[in-house]
């Protein structure tokens, strides 16, 4: 079983529940607020770890007592840590989130540590049949050289371009799986397609992308449900029926649980509906790091 490495962000997640969000200018009071362990970096890794991973975390945090429990917390999640970097002179990532009656979400990240993360040694070393998971919340100065590196090693990577922004193009090249959700999919595409779009046209821009990058591509759609082309085969799967409570860190669930499903050998077709079950259960639960479930919780849906 190979290891599932994510290198990627920390936030300590400051969350309040709203009926719905403010207007610009306005002040409405909150039902609840919450400090959380976050940032897709650190959801990712958890997901990956309770589905059943071994996983390292790479990253940064600062001299803070944020810093410090969000640590502990990924050690509490049999999560290493090696490879998090406590820096000096900056803050530890926070994330300012409000989530309305809907379980829809707004999010302001101020990056602190994460704006920092450079690629330093491996640690643990990659080794062939490991999995490199990087969502975007980290420089591509950190991203690009480790890819390379994980290239090199018959490590799989799996790039999660979120939130999106433009890229060093030559990620891209060193990407094996790409996931995204539509807004990120409309972004890299260009298409303009939203998850509600006619499916033939989603499918057709995920093979195009697919086909653009030589990388296989998987779009999540929320309530939609995913299309995916993996090796020139095209996917159309259903989300499963859910009431959302928070959909806070459910794409997230779905790259980390697809990683270790795919750390412990299956197909990477197979992982789809594994990691479908597992954002399912996210979404019907508060917050980001507490609401990602577990091998168990996952395999019961099955
Ligand atoms: O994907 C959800 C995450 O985005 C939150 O935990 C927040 O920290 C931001 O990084």
């Amino acid at each position: 079983m190979g290891t599932v490495h994510v290198l990627g962000s920390i936030n300590m997640d400051l969350v309040a529940r709203v009926s719905r969000f403010p207007r610009p200018g306005e002040t409405l009071a909150g039902a609840d607020f919450r400090m959380l362990p976050g940032g897709k970096g650190l959801n990712q890794a958890v997901a990956a770890s309770r589905a059943g991973a071994a996983t390292a975390m790479r990253g940064a945090v600062g001299v803070d007592p944020n810093g410090a429990t969000l640590r502990q917390f990924l050690q509490q999640e049999k999560i290493a840590v090696e490879g998090v970097v406590v820096l000096d002179g900056v803050a530890t990532g926070t994330a300012l989130i409000l989530v309305d009656d809907a379980g829809e979400n707004c999010i302001v990240v101020v990056p602190g540590a994460n704006a920092h993360v450079s690629h330093g040694p491996s640690v643990p070393a990659f080794e062939r049949g490991d999995i490199l998971v990087a969502p975007f919340e980290v420089p591509d100065a950190a991203i690009l050289p480790a890819f390379t590196e994980a290239k090199s090693r018959g490590v799989f990577t799996i790039l999660n371009p979120a939130p999106a922004r433009n890229c060093v193009p030559t990620i891209l090249d060193q990407t094996d799986l790409l996931v995204l959700n539509e807004t990120e999919l409309s972004f890299f595409s260009g298409d303009g397609l939203v998850a509600e779009s006619n499916r033939s046209r989603l499918l057709s821009s995920v093979e195009a992308l697919a086909r653009r990058h030589r990388a296989d591509v998987v779009a999540t759609l929320g309530a939609a449900g995913l299309v995916a082309s993996l090796s020139g085969e095209l996917y159309d799967h259903p989300a499963r029926d859910v009431e959302a409570v928070d959909t806070t860190a459910a794409g997230d669930t779905f790259v980390g649980s697809l990683a270790a499903r795919l750390a412990t050998g299956h197909p990477l077709a197979d992982c789809l509906t594994f990691a479908i079950d597992a954002a399912s259960i996210c979404v019907g639960r508060p917050g980001a790091g507490p609401s990602i479930p577990n091998l168990s919780e996952i395999l019961a849906l099955g």
